[in-house]
């Protein structure tokens, strides 16, 4: 039966979250895919939407470059819908809307649309009803492209890296979370802050650790990622820490994060 446009709503079960940082290199794409690979392992069916041009989310799991042709790019700007442009991957319950090249221009295009900042919004009420937890992995930009997925989405997850600049920049993203939701999206959150990259055998990083505990409370998770080479070897080879090596650090990390995540959804949505 078809649902007349306006009456489309979001399946209420399903969970969105974007994960942001307008700084480069933090984690964000890292943990989109695996923190999505532990909730998939948990049993919950999961849709990555790679949101990046540079596709590092699509690469990193194994979706070849002819399987983009169509992507997040046609969805955002109304061109084909949810189910056109979504990819089985290898990991059961874990699906993904690649991106592609085209998507460096739509920043530019969206700027003349209506209703620019609900496109991604828009299009998700139709297709993403299947899913339990939909992971935005965004540019690292606060442009137009997050914005559209802070508008989406019901909260966000941040990733710092424990490195001395962590904590520049952050008021940016925290200023414009809080524009968002005043403007566009009255039920955004914070869903949690991230630690990255940790490397305990590092002062600083410890150092750092402390600090943006301090600022942020408990909506710090209390697991950290650890620094760790099988990390960052998974996606040459097109696949996620866990499968690539499910008993490295780094792997069990991400599966105790994911635990975090769904008792803070839970949480929330009580
Ligand atoms: N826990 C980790 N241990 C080791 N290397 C890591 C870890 N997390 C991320 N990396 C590496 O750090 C680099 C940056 O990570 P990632 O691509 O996830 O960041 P990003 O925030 O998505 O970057 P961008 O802003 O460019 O999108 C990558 O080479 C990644 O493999
Ligand atoms: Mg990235």
């Amino acid at each position: 039966m078809m649902i007349p446009e306006g009456q489309r709503r979001l399946n209420p079960t399903t969970r969105i979250i974007a994960v942001a940082n307008q700084k480069g290199g933090v984690g964000k794409t890292t943990t989109t895919i695996n923190l999505s690979t532990a909730l998939a392992a948990i049993r919950q069916k999961v849709l990555i939407i790679d949101l990046d041009p540079q596709g590092n989310a699509s690469t990193g799991l194994g979706v070849a470059r002819e399987d983009r042709v169509c992507n997040s790019y046609h969805v955002l700007i109304g061109e084909a819908e949810v189910a056109d442009a979504v990819r089985a991957t290898e990991i059961p319950g874990l699906d993904i809307m690649p991106s592609g090249i085209d998507l460096s221009g739509a920043e530019i295009e969206l700027v003349g649309m209506e209703r620019r900042e609900y496109r991604l919004k828009e299009t998700l009420k139709a297709g993403a009803e299947e899913y339990d937890y939909v992971m935005i992995d965004c540019p690292p930009s606060l442009g137009l492209l997050t914005i559209n997925a802070l508008v989406a989405v019901q909260a966000v997850l941040v990733p710092l890296q424990c490195e001395f600049f962590a904590l520049e920049g952050i008021s940016q993203l925290v200023n414009t979370i809080e524009r968002v939701k005043t403007a566009f999206n009255p039920g955004l959150d914070i869903q949690g802050i991230v630690l990255t990259m940790h490397d305990r055998r590092n002062n600083l990083s410890g150092l750092v650790a402390d600090d943006v505990r301090e600022h942020f409370g408990d909506k710090v998770y209390k697991t950290v990622i650890p620094r760790n080479v099988r990390v960052s070897e998974a996606p040459s080879h097109g696949r996620p820490v866990m499968i690539y090596d499910l008993h490295c650090p780094g792997s069990q990390a991400y599966l105790s994060l994911a635990g975090e995540v769904i008792h803070r959804e839970r949480r929330l949505m009580a």
